[in-house]
């Protein structure tokens, strides 16, 4: 190990997690109409480029931001849907400690990565900034998602419409 403060790219940060087998099954999950490993890869390339501009902890930030939605469906089945925005992060959290290494720090940022809809205030900027990137990429995902719906909808309406016309 030398003594230099190496600038870590993307891909080493996250390489171990991407291709961990239990982070795999996020590819099954839905999310926003996208699966939920694409959903939380975005998260960490957004969460990755500010902090690190921001010259912040960005290598534990990206890693948090990876896992910051690594729960299952299956562990929410007895949630309504309204409960599961608020108890989602507390299952990410758990898993993320199951199979990963996460410190105080990242835990907090998962934690609360809802905020303002969650228990407890970030303590760390890195926390708030997690939510923030979190929010615009589900607004980007879900946008994409319903304008993709609609224009999904008038070409079948204007099928219609010719085949009326003949
Ligand atoms: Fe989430
Ligand atoms: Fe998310």
């Amino acid at each position: 190990m030398g003594f230099h403060k190496h600038a870590y790219d993307f891909d080493t940060i996250v390489n171990d997690i991407v291709n961990h087998p239990k982070f795999y099954e996020l590819k099954h999950e839905l999310h926003h109409g996208i699966s939920r490993y694409e959903h939380s890869l975005r998260v960490a390339k957004m969460t990755y480029s500010v902090t690190k501009k921001l010259n912040l902890d960005y290598e534990r930030a990206t890693r948090a931001a990876l896992l910051h939605d690594f729960y299952f469906d299956s562990e929410l089945k007895n949630y309504t849907t309204g409960e599961t925005f608020k108890i989602h992060p507390k299952f990410a959290v758990i898993n993320a400690r199951e199979y990963f290494d996460i410190d105080e720090k990242q835990a907090d940022m998962i934690r609360t990565h809802m905020f303002p809809i969650c228990d407890r205030i970030p303590k760390y900027k890195e926390s708030y900034l997690l939510g923030l990137c979190d929010k615009l990429v589900a607004a980007h995902e879900m946008y994409r998602y319903k304008a993709s719906l609609v224009m999904g909808i008038w070409v079948i309406f204007l099928f219609n419409m010719m085949a009326i016309q003949k």
